[in-house]
């Protein structure tokens, strides 16, 4: 194992400890051969965190998978608070209802089957209330349509959270032709210009590699 991984374990056991759910989710997507492409513990735990501090009570993801995220983004909601989860595969979005069922979290998630794009118009076509917080977790070639479609739904406070823009490193190298690495460049371009929102980015290393978040706050 590497001194990374080491640092993640000792991190996630000092820091989160047991967690039964969160286990079983993971046992769940397992059988049911779902890719174990899930944010690591640590990384959800970040998510419940952002979702804690900005109080949300209204969340929204794209790229649901098992609904791994998607628990711990329900767990830092506000009282009251709900879950809009989109994911285009109905095979993956069926062992996340299972699996929120169990977790108990049945009544707080909407799982909204269909491309995300799809989803997203929609919502803005309903004039749906502003998010607190949005976690763009999907293709990543779908990002910057899918910032340009949330920031129609947010509002000054909120959170935009996108998953995966290190990619070992990948992302520097300005001369990729995988759609989701330039997928990713405009996307974070996209964050650093626009006028509305302060961003960063954090990179990540231990159980699932070198990767990283980036963060934006609506001003
Ligand atoms: N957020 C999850 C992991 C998501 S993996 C977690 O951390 O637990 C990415 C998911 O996005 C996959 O389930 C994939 O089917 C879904 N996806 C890919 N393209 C999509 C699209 N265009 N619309 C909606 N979902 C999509
Ligand atoms: C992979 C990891 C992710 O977190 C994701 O959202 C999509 C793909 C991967 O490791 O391939
Ligand atoms: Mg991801």
């Amino acid at each position: 194992m590497s001194a990374w991984e080491d640092v993640d374990e000792y991190l996630a056991g000092t820091l989160l400890g047991e967690d039964e759910v969160l286990e079983q989710v993971l046992d769940e997507n397992q059988a049911a051969g779902l890719p174990e492409i899930d944010v690591s513990p640590l990384q959800g735990a970040l998510l419940t965190v952002l979702a804690r501090a900005v109080a949300a009570r209204r969340v929204l993801e794209v790229g649901t998978l098992g609904g791994y995220s998607t628990v711990h983004l329900a767990r830092g909601l506000a009282p009251g608070g709900r879950v809009v989860t989109c994911e285009r595969e109905p095979r993956h979005a069926e062992v996340a209802r299972r699996n929120l069922e169990r977790a108990g979290l049945a009544d707080v998630v909407d799982v909204r089957v269909g491309p995300a794009l799809d989803t997203l118009d929609a919502l803005v076509a309903e004039g749906a209330a502003p998010f607190h917080l949005v976690f763009l977790d999907a293709d990543k070639q779908g990002n910057p349509d899918y910032l340009e479609r949330a920031l129609r739904l947010v509002r000054p406070g909120s959170l935009i959270v996108g998953d995966n823009v290190v990619r070992d490193g990948r992302v520097a190298d300005a001369g990729s032709d995988d759609p989701a690495i330039t997928g990713t460049r405009r996307f974070l371009a996209a964050l650093g210009e626009d006028p509305r929102l302060d961003a960063t980015a954090v990179q990540t290393v231990g159980a699932k590699g070198w990767d990283g978040f980036a963060i934006a706050v609506v001003r």
